[in-house]
This record gives C-alpha cells, structure tokens and sequence, in this order.
C-alpha cells in the first residue's frame, strides 16, 4: 500500500530527525494517537463543518502523522479515498496497520515524501486536501500553498487545521508548591518554538491568499475536555509534558525542573496520573481556502 518516494528522502531535516532516532518517532507516534483519540468529536467536526460543494472523492492528508485526520475524512466522506503523506516511515506505517485493522485499506494509499522538497510524488488530483498541524513544519510554506493549490482540481477546497499551542492539562493553582508552573513550561517552549518553528501559532489567511486561495471560511473550535482519571487525558498530558521538557529542561529554574519531574514520575506520589483535577484546554482553528479555477 505504500507507494516508494521518486525521490529517496534521507536527506530532509524532518526525515532524518524521525527516522534516525526510533524512540523518538514512536513516543511521537503514541502522543498523535492519543490526540486523536482525545479530540476525536473536534476533528470529526470540523470535518463535517468544511464547506465543500460535492462530497469530495479524492483526498490529500499531508502531513497525516498516524491518521487521526485520515481516518475521520474516511468516516466523514464515506465515498472518499485518501491519500496519506508523511516524512516518517514509522508513522505511515502505523497508519496502514490501522487503516487494516479496520477495513478501509482499500481507501487508503499512503506516499512517503518530504513535502519541503520542491517536487512532489504524483498525489493525483484532489478535490479536498487537509492538512492538520503540519503546515507549521515547512521550511517554505508559500511555496507549499502554491504546489497545494495547483495540485487541487479547480473548485476544490484546502483545510488548514493549526494549534496555537501544546494544550494545557493542570489548573493555574498547581502544583501546590510550585503553581503557575504550567505555564512557566509553556512560555519557554513558546520562546523555543518561536525561534526554531516561526509558522506555528501564523495567521494562515492571508498567505493562504497570497498563495491564490480564496477563503471560504475560518472557524476556532475551543476544547475543554474535563478529564480526571480518564486512562486517556493521562497519558495524553503524560506525553505532552515530557516532549516539553526536553525543550524546557535547560531554561527552567532548578526548582521548577524538579517540580515537573515529580509530576513526570508516572508511579510517584506526585505523579500527572493521580491528580484529579486534569483537564484537556485547547483551540483548533481550521482555514478553508478553494481554488478557484
Ligand atoms: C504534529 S504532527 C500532525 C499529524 C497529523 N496531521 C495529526 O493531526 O495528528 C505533524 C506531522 O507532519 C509531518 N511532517 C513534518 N514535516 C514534514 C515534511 N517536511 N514532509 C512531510 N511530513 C512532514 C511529521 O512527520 C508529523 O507526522
């Protein structure tokens, strides 16, 4: 099901960070899963808010992670195929064991390639490509805009789904003898992102026009997904925190560093999994720009 690169890419940043360091690519693989399993009702609704004119038939996921996007444009569309486009072979293949596992294969080719690159594998001729927290990984998202829009049959519709942020899981107040601590996280990681991801958290309507698009429409969907002791808010912040920390680990206080290993520690006493005040706090906001002609 796996369609080989016309090109090999071993030689993109993002290729290269995933598939060098196995680990890495699977605690991300896990952290997507449980984001699409937490914000499976989001995702399903902004699939079914998109405004496209004919239920599409041919869809591009770029950027598809482990298919959470994939799989509710399958559910959503039920006369659609996907195509699913990623850098990391583990993720692909990930999503095609589970694309198996619940009998839609035949919906869905998946295409390993590194969308920075300037010339794309032949992705055929969608009516409706997503792309869901992947534009902000680009080097140069004006010239992905541009290839999207000449790859979309005229009238077909790009959804951009992009996250200001990691969401946040603690109240403000905690933890109790270092609060705020959270958001202390979060402002570095913010400082880090900013210099190393500048796209994410953009406004993607006006490059979206620029690109030739015309906007249909923008909607912000607020998530706040009450979650004490749900396995899987758990394990959600669980992950979300630790890929924090390996950002925030050298600018945040000592005190504060040892705060967030406490609440790392899964079977410690202060361990993210035995509170019961979690919750899930996040925004979505989804462009839809057609092509159009
Ligand atoms: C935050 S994840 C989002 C995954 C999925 N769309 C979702 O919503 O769960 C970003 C994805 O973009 C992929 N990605 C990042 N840069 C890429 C590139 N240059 N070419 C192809 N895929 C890329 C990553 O491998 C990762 O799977």
């Amino acid at each position: 099901m796996t369609q080989a690169p016309r090109h090999t890419p071993h030689h993109g940043h993002h290729t290269a960070r995933n598939d060098h360091h196995p680990r890495d690519v699977e605690d991300q693989a896990e952290l997507l899963d449980l984001d699409g399993e937490v914000l499976a009702e989001h995702i399903a609704a902004i699939t079914a808010w998109l405004p496209v004119r004919e239920p599409p038939r041919q869809i591009v996921d770029l950027g598809c992670g482990t298919g959470a996007g994939t799989f509710a444009l399958l559910a959503g569309f039920p006369e659609a195929h996907v195509t699913a486009v990623d850098s990391s072979a583990g993720h692909l293949q990930r999503l095609a064991e589970k694309a198996r596992d619940r009998g839609v294969a035949d919906r869905v080719r998946t295409v390993a390639a590194d969308l920075d690159d300037a010339a794309w594998p032949h992705l055929g001729s969608p009516d409706l490509v997503w792309a869901s927290a992947s534009m902000h990984h680009m080097g140069r998202p004006d010239r992905t805009l541009r290839t999207v829009h000449d790859l979309l049959v005229p009238g077909g519709l790009f959804a951009v789904v992009e996250l200001a942020g990691f969401p946040r899981f603690l109240p403000a107040n905690a933890p109790q003898d270092r609060p705020g601590l959270e958001e202390r996280c979060h402002a570095a990681s913010d400082r880090h992102h900013a210099e190393h991801v500048p796209h994410r958290g953009a406004d993607w309507g006006p490059m979206l026009t620029e690109a030739g698009f015309t906007l249909d429409g923008e909607r912000t969907i607020t998530v706040h997904i009450e979650g004490a002791r749900t396995t899987a808010v758990g394990a959600y912040a669980l992950g979300s925190l630790r890929r924090i920390r390996h950002t925030v680990a050298d600018t945040l206080t000592a005190e504060d560093l040892a705060a967030l290993d406490r609440l790392l520690d899964a079977g410690g006493p202060g361990s993210i999994l035995r509170r019961d005040d979690l919750a899930v706090r996040t925004e979505r906001t989804v462009w839809a720009a057609r092509r159009v002609r």
